[in-house]
């Protein structure tokens, strides 16, 4: 099929999946177009695709789930019986039935799922566990399923007779993760509002950013990463219970599935 354009539809507060999904689109023969819904949007962007575009979609897990955040944006996401395929990063715990659900809400608005992929990367609120994945290694295979799906769309025809299956539950697991909004040290704070800014739930008050909405926050610690001041901190007490916990139940040396 003559392909028209890459489209890399993704949310990623703290960059992993954005590098993951870089990596792939790189090894991908087509000039790409960026939704980076991970800065909150007042006014959802209009995400409209075509039969011969291809549309990567990538998410980090959240307790074995794609996002909520994400999903608020698929009101106004339509395809054409549009190829697409899936990217998960998840941070070495599990990812179970985050790749379904992905595939299920890209189907039901006009997409046909040609290739899935969910990568173990660093965890972004334990970043101990994983600690910088990808690595050199992970982004052969990341750029490997570039690689694939490149060759997949160049040579079908049409993606009548491609069948993708990702393991995961339907109904879903309940979606539930431990609070953990980020605190402020108000001597520390200047009130630059780089937090507020870039919040992907607009948790954060841009009139006071000192404030957070505890029922709005995601936990997704990209207020964190984006304070150059290190105002914002997770308690180290509640950091070392989840670290522990963690610990226990990951495993650091998870290699990449690959469902093509
Ligand atoms: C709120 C929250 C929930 C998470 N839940 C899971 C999970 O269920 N399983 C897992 O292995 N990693 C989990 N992670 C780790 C992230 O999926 C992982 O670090 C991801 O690569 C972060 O992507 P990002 O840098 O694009 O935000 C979670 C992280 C956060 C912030």
């Amino acid at each position: 099929m003559k392909m028209n354009e890459l489209g890399l539809v993704y949310f990623s507060p703290t960059g992993t999946t954005r590098k993951v999904i870089m990596e792939a689109a790189r090894n991908i023969d087509l000039k790409s177009v960026s939704y980076d819904l991970s800065i909150h949007k007042e006014k959802k962007p209009a995400m409209q695709f075509k039969k011969n575009d291809l549309v990567l979609f990538g998410i980090p897990v959240y307790a074995g789930r794609v996002p909520k955040t994400f999903l608020e944006y698929f009101e106004n996401l339509q395809g054409d019986n549009t190829p697409a395929a899936l990217i998960a990063t998840y941070g070495c715990r599990e990812y179970e039935d985050a790749l379904l659900e992905l595939k299920n809400e890209v189907e039901k608005r006009g997409f046909k799922v040609i290739g899935a992929a969910a990568f173990p990367t660093e965890h972004s609120i334990a970043r101990k566990i994983g600690m910088s994945r990808p690595n050199k290694e992970d982004l052969k295979v990341i750029a490997d399923f570039g690689v694939q799906l490149n060759r997949r769309v160049k040579k079908s025809e049409n993606f009548d007779n491609i069948s993708i299956e990702v393991p995961g539950n339907d109904p879903y697991k309940k979606y539930s993760t431990t609070s953990l909004t980020p605190k402020v040290d108000t001597t520390l704070c200047t009130e630059c509002k780089a937090c507020a800014k870039a919040c992907p739930a607009g948790a954060i008050s841009m009139t006071d950013p000192k404030k957070t909405d505890k029922k709005l926050c995601i936990s997704c610690m990209r207020c964190v990463r984006s304070c150059k001041q290190r105002a914002r901190y997770v308690s180290t007490f509640k950091m070392n219970q989840l670290e522990k916990k963690l610990t226990k139940i990951c495993k650091t040396d998870k290699a990449a599935d690959i469902f093509m």
